[in-house]
């Protein structure tokens, strides 16, 4: 039996692993048990989880919620709040912890996972890009493996498994384009939040569905691939392919691809993440050709789309550099979220802040943290 947690239980990825746990246990019953689960403030979708899988360690965000979800589930529960209580959670004993948190809350528990020798199904690509050097470096002193849940990384790390990593040329990263593919930066300026949040491919949380229709998501998932896998920027490609098929893809050094494939779905990834190495049946519905029909790749609009080439910027900048993208990032997704600032200043705001900041090469994870939460409650300030 593995024992699993994971925090960020309520969210896309949280209640698709749930259901991937389910499912496993209906093949095999017994062979995981979650021990604990985390929301931020969705205390109904938590309760209902914690009594269906029997769950007695949790944790929310506001000390309010987590006295409220105490009265709701009596005794016999550990109820915890907070980024310390997240920590507290993430340190207990078990197999692996699924990250599926959103933006910068999942690095300090994920390093705490790490330190505590549990192994990583990380689905928070915001760890890898603030703190990657760092999280990676920890996990491989201790040996403790990092398996990627999003699914372009997956795919790669599917794709390395087949060749001597020696063989390998580069990574190429597949992007959908987003809702906004081909607008030019005049259509971009009137985009509403309801437009930028009605993906063509991926149904998934909020924020990372905004950084996708500002190419920022595919930015931070060439600066997480590069920490994943020790890639420097100029062998990490990325082309956009509308019809999100192809998941990603290997050149190797004799001039091949190796591409993994599939419907636009992340059960996989996340199965393959909590059973790797095994394979196990049934994840999802099978690709069927004959419906797609056709496969194509452009090149990423970066005059128009200026966020890809920030995030490579800051990739090769480095030090406290990702760190302040990405926190820029989170802060701008939240404003336009709720309505005070337009599209294209979400990534004018990246922009300046990248300008104004003073990098710290080779900083401790507090320095990171502490760069990450100056950028965030400065950013958008006076828009
Ligand atoms: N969705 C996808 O298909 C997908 C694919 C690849 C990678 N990812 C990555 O996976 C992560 C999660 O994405 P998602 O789409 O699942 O996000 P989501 O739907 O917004 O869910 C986020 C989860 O984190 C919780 N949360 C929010 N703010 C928190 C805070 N300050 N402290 C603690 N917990 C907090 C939420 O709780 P509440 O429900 O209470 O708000 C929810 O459980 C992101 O890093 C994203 O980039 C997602």
């Amino acid at each position: 039996m593995k024992k699993i947690g994971i925090i960020g239980s309520t969210g896309s990825i949280g209640t698709q692993t749930v259901e991937v746990v389910r499912a496993l246990n209906r093949q095999n019953p017994g062979s995981f048990q979650v021990v604990c689960l985390s929301c931020g403030s969705n205390i109904d979708l938590l309760v209902r989880q914690a009594l269906e899988l029997d769950v007695r360690s949790l944790c929310v965000s506001s000390a309010a919620d987590a006295s409220e979800l105490s009265k709701r589930l009596g005794r016999g529960y550990n109820v915890l709040s907070g980024e310390e209580g997240l920590c507290e959670l993430a340190s207990m004993e078990m197999d692996i912890l699924v990250t599926a948190v959103v933006g910068m809350s999942g690095i300090m528990p994920t390093l705490c996972a790490i330190r505590k020798g549990t192994a990583i199904a990380l689905a928070n690509k915001e760890t890898l890009v603030a703190a990657g050097e760092i999280v990676m470096r920890e996990a491989g002193l201790r040996g403790v493996p990092v398996l990627p849940v999003d699914s372009e990384h997956s795919a790669v790390f599917q794709c390395l498994r087949a060749i001597d990593r020696n063989a390998l040329k580069s990574i190429v990263l597949t992007c959908s384009g987003g809702p906004f593919r081909g607008f030019t930066r005049e259509m971009l300026e009137t985009v509403t939040a309801g437009e930028a949040l009605s993906h063509p491919t991926w149904n998934m949380g909020g924020k990372i569905t905004i950084d996708s229709a500002t190419l920022m998501n595919k930015g931070l998932e060439v600066i997480e691939a590069a920490r994943l896998y020790g890639l420097t920027a100029d062998r990490i490609e990325v082309v956009v392919h509308p019809q999100s098929i192809i998941h990603s893809m290997i050149r190797t050094c004799d001039g091949g691809i190796i591409a993994q494939m599939g419907i636009p779905s992340m059960k996989l990834p996340i199965q393959y993440a909590l059973t790797y190495p095994a394979r196990l049946p049934d994840a999802e519905p099978q690709l069927d050709f004959a419906k797609v029909r056709e496969l194509t790749f452009e090149e990423p609009d970066t005059e128009v789309f200026e966020a890809l080439p920030l995030a490579y910027e800051a990739l090769r900048i480095g030090g406290t550099m990702p760190a302040c993208l990405n926190a820029a990032n989170e802060k701008a997704v939240r404003l336009f979220l709720e309505g005070k600032i337009g599209f294209t200043a979400v990534t004018e705001i990246v922009r300046e802040e990248m300008e104004k900041h003073s990098v710290i090469g080779d900083p401790a994870i507090e320095e990171i943290i502490a760069v990450s939460r100056e950028v965030y409650s400065r950013a958008g300030a006076g828009r």
